[in-house]
């Protein structure tokens, strides 16, 4: 990389074989960005072609309407025809003494298709949803794909969720069908994710459930419900017709927090998301037959989806699924991956990174990091300190940074410079993808002058791979991302500014959503399983600064009546109710909480005591003696 100013350029050898060298491509898509992506969509295997590229009836929009294709069979069926016997998958188990397994396609392309069988065979049509709640294991692939092969819809669920969280999600979703592990390990200890599936499926319509057995822990089979994956994969057939569908035909359903209590389901369609997941992938990591791609996401977030699987397989590409904690059972096991399967492109989030540099850098020297050619990072702003250390001492000033910023709505990448193009920038996302239109605006809806903050929004035509509505709620669909600036103007919820050549620059989120290591998490959400508890009467929760994880909640309750192990009480709920990742850095026991004349807690004036930033107008506070308890309190 070449550094002029503050920029980086990709060196003339990068450059001479990226796929994208020169800037024309922006001019081409900003001409016709409905052309250029009809132009990308044409790589992808239809069974039919698309009659019409894109329809607008706002706040709705379509992709290659009229369309046919198999989602599976562009992941697989069109590779084994080149790449049979190459790998595809790589899985590393947490257990550093067991042994990785490795998938060729070919391979890859049995097991999916025994799977679509075995899951017909149960009942499972078209249109079904599963739910899958699986560690990061190669079944959780498979699943995955056979779902698509049949036009089943799946909804992962992040295994560390709580038994509650899954509930939530399938009742929602009313699945019949959910496929799990009876564990798995986690730093060490073995989780027992079975137990809490039976848990989570009393209230549901799940009728049978499929388990993988991975982690060997003692589990109970519930006799006519549940089956064993092996016994699922006993099919007389090892091939299953790939369904054909509709382009604008559902492919997944994915759950995120939203600013109130209850998650969203985000749906996503077949045909624009494959074209969008195919070329994002393709352009921004510049994948090569002979890459290895390694994102460390887990599944059960859209960055699993999109990078950690999909990208690479309908790229053609090899990719490594890892079961474990990055830094267990040391520091460097991050490293070690990379240096035993030779990984050339390595994605991961700004906590991750921070947490790295934090163990210091003896722990890099051990190992040999040359295969990397392209670092990304992913779901949080990334600070100018932590970009600067991990351009140097892991790419060794080598491989460029691609900082990608994206949503679980819109299902790949939207914004980030392309490593062959350029220029990055530290703690700038960079240009919007080829065909893309992004504007900031500021509170009267008119663009911001470089410099200059305001809300990050996505013009018409959108992404191809965009999100097609929140499952089953068109009214959340329309309030959450169409009324701040009407219904033709996608709100991100996200603050941003350009510089003066305008690379984007993220800062944080608009709303009560607060990401803890680059994991979305609701403030109202916590705030709704708290206040559950007896002895709380109110809550009120913000995201304070940290170290590591760039985020995480404090939570402020008012009680009820007597508790003396308050801290107690409030883990635990979170525990229950969310997971692990929701739990708390801070917890404080006030009298009352800031509230507006209509009874509205006012966060923001948390926040600013807790930063000690100025309060500013507090005329709007009913009750100002909360403001002096609470100064005094976070003193
Ligand atoms: O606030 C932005 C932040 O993550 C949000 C989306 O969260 P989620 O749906 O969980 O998806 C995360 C992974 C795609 C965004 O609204 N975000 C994501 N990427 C970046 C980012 N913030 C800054 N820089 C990024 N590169």
């Amino acid at each position: 990389m070449i550094k002029k100013k503050n920029l980086y350029h990709p060196s003339s050898t990068f450059k001479k074989n990226a796929w994208v060298k020169s800037k024309d491509v922006y001019k081409d898509a900003e001409k016709d960005p409905v052309k250029f992506w009809e132009q990308l969509a044409k790589d992808i295997h239809w069974k039919k072609k698309w009659r019409k590229a894109f329809e607008h009836k706002p706040p709705y929009f379509k992709w290659f309407l009229g369309g046919k294709l198999n989602f599976s069979e562009n992941c697989l069926d069109k590779n084994i025809e080149r790449l049979r016997n190459k790998v595809a998958l790589i899985w590393e188990p947490e257990p550093a003494d067991e042994r990785p397994r490795y998938f060729t396609y070919y391979e890859l392309y049995r097991e999916v298709n025994k799977f679509a069988n075995g899951l017909k065979k149960i009942g499972v049509k078209k249109g079904d949803r599963v739910g899958i709640y699986l560690p990061m294991v190669p079944e959780a692939v498979i699943a995955m794909l056979a779902c698509t092969r049949i036009g089943a819809i799946h909804s992962v669920v992040f295994s560390a969720y709580s038994p509650q969280a899954l509930q939530v999600r399938l009742q929602d979703t009313k699945e019949k069908v959910l496929i799990t592990a009876d564990g798995y390990y986690r730093a060490g200890n073995i989780i027992n994710l079975k137990g809490n599936a039976d848990e989570a499926v009393k209230d549901t319509k799940v009728k049978k459930m499929i388990v993988v057995k991975r982690a060997g822990n003692e589990v109970k089979m519930k006799k006519g419900r549940d089956i064993w994956w092996e016994d699922a994969m006993k099919v007389k057939d090892n091939f299953c017709k790939p369904e054909e569908m509709d382009s604008e035909d559902p492919l997944f359903i994915l759950y995120t927090s939203g600013s109130t209590g209850k998650p969203k389901g985000i749906v996503h369609a077949c045909g624009g998301y494959t074209v969008q997941a195919k070329y994002t992938g393709k352009w921004i990591f510049d994948i090569k037959d002979n890459d290895v791609f390694w994102s460390m996401s887990d599944i059960g977030w859209i960055t699993g989806h999109t990078y950690s699987v999909y990208s690479p397989l309908l790229n053609g590409g090899t990719f490594v699924l890892f079961e474990g904690a990055p830094n267990w059972p040391s520091p460097d096991r991050w490293c070690q991956i990379i240096e035993k399967y030779g990984v050339t492109i390595f994605y991961t989030a700004p906590t991750a990174i921070r947490m790295f540099q934090k163990y210091g850098d003896d722990f890099i020297k051990k190992h040999d990091l040359s295969t990397l050619r392209i670092l990304g990072s992913v779901g949080e702003p990334i600070d100018k300190g932590s970009w600067e250390w991990y351009f140097e001492k892991v790419g060794k000033k080598r491989c460029p940074i691609v900082d990608t910023w994206w949503q679980t709505e819109t299902g790949g990448i939207l914004l980030s410079s392309l490593p062959g193009v350029g220029p990055a920038k530290p703690a700038f996302a960079g240009r919007p993808f080829p065909g893309i239109k992004f504007d900031i605006l500021n509170s009267e809806g008119k663009s911001c002058k470089a410099e200059e903050k305001g809300d990050l929004v996505i013009l018409p035509p959108f992404s191809p791979g965009m999100l097609r509505g929140v499952y089953k709620n068109p009214q959340r669909y329309k309030k959450t991302y169409w009324s701040d600036f009407g219904e033709k103007t996608y709100f991100t919820s996200d603050i941003a500014y350009k510089d003066k050549n305008s690379l984007i620059r993220i800062v944080g989120r608009s709303d009560d959503m607060i990401k803890v290591a680059g994991h979305r998490v609701s403030t109202g959400e916590i705030e709704d399983t708290v206040s559950k508890s007896s002895s709380v009467l109110e809550c009120a929760v913000i995201g304070i600064p940290d170290e590591i994880k760039g985020e995480v909640p404090a939570v402020f309750v008012v009680l009820k009546k007597k508790e003396n192990q308050i801290e107690k009480v409030v883990i635990e709920a979170i525990k229950k109710g969310i997971g692990p990742i929701a739990l708390p850095k801070k917890i404080y026991t006030v009298k009352d909480l800031p509230k507006t004349r209509s009874g509205k807690i006012m966060r923001r004036i948390l926040r600013k005591i807790f930063t000690g930033e100025e309060l500013g107008d507090l005329s709007t506070l009913a009750n100002p003696e909360s403001v002096k308890e609470l100064k005094k309190i976070l003193k």
